[in-house]
């Protein structure tokens, strides 16, 4: 069984990167010879989709597909055809990363249906990871809206519905200390590292083993 797990961060060790981990060991677990591509999608050049909607032409050779020339072209493929993708992406401005929305552009549209029922014909397991500064207590809920409530639609429209997993007040610099910042307090920030951090680390795993159930 393959999986794929795609890190949306620009960051390859960080919040969104461990939890990614996380998810990679639980995957694992399940089955000892499940085999784990871990994709750091900042180090890739590639572009949104391009509206050329090749994918959507009636007998057209690119039906269901991306004639993109880049280096999502061959990484796509393997993807629609590997039992479960995981995508990690920190919160940007209240978005995922521009270059996570790009990849998912291209991930999702050529097999996105306009009309009943599905392009691919069996249920590819997805699992979404977001990491975020804020925390339900001073906005963070409204995520749910914005982000959560269209990715969920979307994924399960094409692929299978979504496991999501939302890590809230992460830790942002490695040292708080050295940047100028007057709103986030260290103290709490740290707190939260110690004692929250090590359960989402946890979900990320669980989140890793019920993907791979579902293989
Ligand atoms: C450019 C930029 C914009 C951000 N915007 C938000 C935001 O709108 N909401 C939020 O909760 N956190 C925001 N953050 C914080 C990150 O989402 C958060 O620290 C995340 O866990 C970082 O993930 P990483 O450690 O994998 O890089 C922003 C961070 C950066 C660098």
């Amino acid at each position: 069984m393959t999986y794929y797990i795609v890190n949306g961060s620009p960051r390859t060790n960080f919040n969104t990167k461990q939890l990614l981990e996380k998810t990679a060991e639980g995957i694992k677990r399940i089955k000892e010879n499940n085999r784990v591509e871990m994709i750091d999608l900042y180090k890739l050049n590639y572009k949104g989709c391009m509206a050329c909607f090749n994918c959507k032409l009636k007998e057209g050779s690119f039906y269901g597909k991306c004639p993109i020339r880049d280096d999502l072209e061959e990484l796509l493929e393997k993807m629609w055809e590997s039992d479960g993708i995981i995508i990690g992406s920190p919160v940007y401005f209240g978005n995922l990363t521009g270059e996570t929305r790009s990849f998912m552009e291209r991930l999702i549209f050529p097999k996105f249906h306009y009309g009943e029922g599905k392009i691919l014909e069996r249920e590819l397991p997805v699992g979404i990871i977001v990491s975020m500064n804020l925390n339900p207590e001073n906005g963070g809920l409204c995520y749910d809206k914005t982000i959560f409530e269209p990715i969920n639609a979307f994924l399960e429209s094409t692929f299978s519905k979504p496991e999501i997993l939302k890590v809230y007040d992460t830790y942002q610099f490695k040292d708080y200390d050295l940047y100028e910042n007057q709103i986030f307090s260290k103290e709490h920030k740290q707190q939260v590292r110690e004692e929250n951090f090590p359960k989402d680390l946890q979900k990320a795993y669980e989140l890793g083993r019920t993907i791979a159930k579902k293989g």
